[in-house]
């Protein structure tokens, strides 16, 4: 096992909502370090299902070494995007001759520690690397060659929507004027433009100046904001009747989504959303987990099959 590290956030909190029991069936759409799913695992021993996704390989590979030792439960993981749960969970379902229908969903959305800390892939502002930010590496367009030819409009739009940078039009005209003469390579490059945009007297003393344009162009890369209500929605289609499905989000724009698919899935009757207001973590969490502190917990329930009434 590698030294990579990750805090399975609001981890209590997930493991007493999900209808987690010997034999049942769970999906963890967001594998990352395996740490929420190895608790999942424990759970669903012996007899269950686990069906895990990342996008990520680097993920992946060190979350099937991490459940390498887990006994009774049928593994199955898969190197994707979760906008292709379902199919994942159909095809690993009839392989093991079950129903294809979930007992428990998780998406633990966004991206996790030791992502943030590989200088390599250019995610963090605080590592000098190759400005590249991709998720999967094996396609397509780093963060390099998207900033050196998208339109300043487009540059200036995903700063204030993905990132709510309200100096987004300066960075981005600093940005444009910067790689006429020379293109963007790393992430200090990067760097140096948004602190030659924003003055240093309005420059917002509680986090790093360029926090928000990584933040932001991060998901421009990944595309990580496209169609994520659809995505949760149908994730919630794939649940049994008294299946939980649980999301865990980090800035607005994704909860937004969370919000949205799970109110829309209230709507058609057959499900219910689990709490009134979202759970955020415990003081005791955030104590020893600083990053848990912006993440926001929603869960839904099935209730009825799809033509029920
Ligand atoms: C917050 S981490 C999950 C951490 C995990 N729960 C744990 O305890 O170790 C989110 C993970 O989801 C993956 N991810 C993000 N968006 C994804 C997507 N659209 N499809 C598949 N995986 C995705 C990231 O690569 C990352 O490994």
């Amino acid at each position: 096992m590698s030294e990579m590290t990750h805090v399975p956030v609001m981890a209590r909190e997930v493991m007493e909502i999900l209808p987690l029991r010997p034999g049942a069936t769970a999906v963890d759409g967001t594998l990352g370090l395996a740490g929420h799913s190895l608790m999942m695992a424990d759970r669903i021993s012996p007899g269950g299902l686990l069906v895990g996704l990342d996008w990520d390989s680097s993920m992946l590979a060190e979350a099937r070494q991490r459940l390498s030792g887990v006994a009774d439960v049928d593994i199955k993981l898969f190197q994707c995007d979760y906008r292709e749960l379902r199919d994942k969970l159909t095809s690993a379902c009839s392989e093991a001759g079950r129903a294809p229908a979930a007992d428990a969903v998780l998406l633990d959305l966004g991206l996790n520690n030791a992502q943030i800390e590989d200088g390599s892939r250019g995610i963090s502002f605080k590592n000098e690397g190759d400005l590249d930010m991709r998720m999967d590496r094996s396609s397509g367009e780093p963060a390099s060659a998207l900033l050196n030819r998208i339109s300043p409009l487009e540059l200036e739009k995903a700063l204030w929507n993905f990132g709510d940078e309200r100096w987004a039009k300066r960075i981005a005209q600093v940005v444009v004027e910067r790689r006429r003469t020379e293109p963007l390579r790393t992430t200090a490059d990067l760097v140096d433009c948004v602190m030659a945009a924003i003055p240093s007297a309005k420059r917002d003393k509680r986090i790093h100046p360029a926090t928000r344009t990584f933040q932001a162009i991060r998901i421009l890369v990944n595309g990580e904001l496209d169609d994520l209500e659809g995505a949760i929605f149908d994730a919630g289609l794939c649940l049994a009747v008294g299946g939980v499905m649980v999301t865990l989000s980090y800035h607005s724009g994704e909860d937004r989504a969370a919000k949205v698919a799970i109110k829309k899935l209230s709507g058609s009757g057959n499900f219910e959303s689990i709490y009134k207001k979202p759970l955020r973590p415990q003081a005791d969490e955030i104590a020893v987990n600083g990053k848990a502190r912006s993440a926001v917990m929603r869960a839904v329930r099935r209730i009825k099959e799809e033509n029920q009434s």
